[in-house]
């Protein structure tokens, strides 16, 4: 697909101002919240301003076909029956629903691995809490040589390990931006008749995808990252095989009606951030959808990744080039200088904004210090001889 023509060339000014940031931000983590083009902030408040306006007459009226609507675009994009299809708030919940819906028995253990989300993981810790469930965790060492590599540890350990009922697998993992080869990884559990839910919080937008081909029993996946939706906006894909055994986290008046229904309305709450999803998938694909994405954020990858690991002295991801995720780059950090050693990485994306205005991911993993560059359709190399001046000057590398 190309660019319709409505639309401004990827990376240039006129295409940036479509965005709500401000003349002077640099933004190079938008694989953290996503952001929102404005005409879909505008919709999102056009929508706003309606279910204020008459409350009764959204809920009631306006709130089926809205969500009909939604429904049939969220199936649309990523290649799904609505009847299998729930649009929800984040991959977060999504993950949470599922897990906390198997009514899994004490001593049922659940995989991860060691570049699982966070929030994964406490959910998995809040279950051995509650109900004995087991962690069980795969130690994904880096470098990785090959695909190969993982989907052979994952045959192994399952068939070393046979109460594991499910493994919740990161189709891109978070602050490595490792694409998993999950259809290879898929095959395998199949073979051991293992349960899959897929975190693809990183998924629409960024990748293909095809639910009604894909081995996996559960997908969540974020449209607000990387699908121009208004935050927040995601979907949980059910497959057909487990249909009626999930059910929302929350019990409304619709429990008695259908899962839609159930998963739509979890009592009175905004979904307008949901119902921007049509006008987000129309902004995407006038935009050129995938492959203007991708070739945009290649072109600025292929110059900046040796450029920025030049200036820096470091390396990026060791990885093959088949698992990086076509929007996100990993490359090494030198070590800090001593006096911001003990800021936490999170809290150092607040700390090198405060001094440069450029927002980044700063991320820790492997014993580590890591940069996570996200790159989308407004960001251009300037962005990046910008953050490239700004860290030599943060890490003093030139004194
Ligand atoms: C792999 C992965 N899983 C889950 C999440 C959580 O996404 P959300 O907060 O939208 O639920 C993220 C967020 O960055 C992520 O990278």
């Amino acid at each position: 697909m190309c660019n319709s023509g409505t639309y401004p060339k990827p990376g240039s000014d006129e295409m940036r101002k479509l965005f709500r940031q401000k003349e002077d931000v640099v933004m190079l983590n938008h694989g953290a919240y996503g952001l929102a083009p404005n005409e879909i902030l505008d919709y999102r408040i056009e929508l706003l301003q309606e279910q204020e306006q008459l409350p009764d007459t959204w809920f009631r009226v306006k709130y089926e076909q809205n969500y009909s609507e939604t429904i049939t675009a969220a199936a649309k994009f990523v290649g799904a029956d609505i009847a299998d299809t729930f649009v929800i708030d984040n991959a977060t919940t999504g993950i949470n629903t599922v897990l906390k819906s198997l009514r899994l028995q004490p001593q049922d253990e659940i995989l991860l691995t060691s570049h699982s989300y966070q929030a994964i993981k406490n959910t998995i810790d809040e279950l051995q809490q509650t109900h004995g469930i087991v962690p069980r965790l795969l130690d994904v060492p880096l470098p990785i040589k090959s695909e190969d590599q993982i989907v052979d540890m994952y045959d192994k350990f399952l068939s070393e390990n046979t109460s594991v009922k499910i493994a919740v697998i990161d189709h891109i993992t978070s602050p490595s931006a490792i694409l998993l080869p999950l259809d290879k990884i898929l095959d395998v559990f199949e073979k051991h008749k293992v349960m899959t839910a897929i975190d693809g919080a990183h998924g629409p937008g960024q990748l293909k995808l095809n639910m009604k081909t894909i081995k996996a029993d559960f997908y969540a996946g974020n449209f607000h990252k990387w699908g121009y939706t208004a935050r927040s906006c995601a979907f949980l894909w059910i497959s057909p095989k487990h249909k009626g055994k999930i059910l929302p986290l929350v019990t409304s008046n619709c429990s008695h009606q259908t899962m839609h229904h159930r998963f739509s309305y979890m009592g009175t709450r905004d979904t307008s951030n949901h119902f921007t999803l049509p006008k987000a998938v129309q902004f995407y694909e006038g935009i050129g959808g995938l492959e203007v994405l991708k070739k945009h954020a290649e072109e600025i990858f292929s110059w900046a990744i040796p450029m920025l690991c030049k200036a820096l002295g470091t390396k990026p991801l060791d990885i093959p080039d088949t698992m990086r995720a076509p929007f996100m780059r990993v490359i090494g950090l030198p070590p800090l200088p001593e006096k911001l050693r003990a800021i936490p990485a999170d809290k150092l994306i607040v700390e090198f904004f405060k001094k440069s205005s450029i927002m980044i991911a700063f991320n820790s993993f492997d014993g580590k210090p890591w940069l996570r560059l996200s790159i989308n359709v407004y960001n251009n190399n300037h962005d990046v001889e910008k953050l490239c001046n700004a860290l030599v000057d943060y890490y003093q590398l030139t004194s």
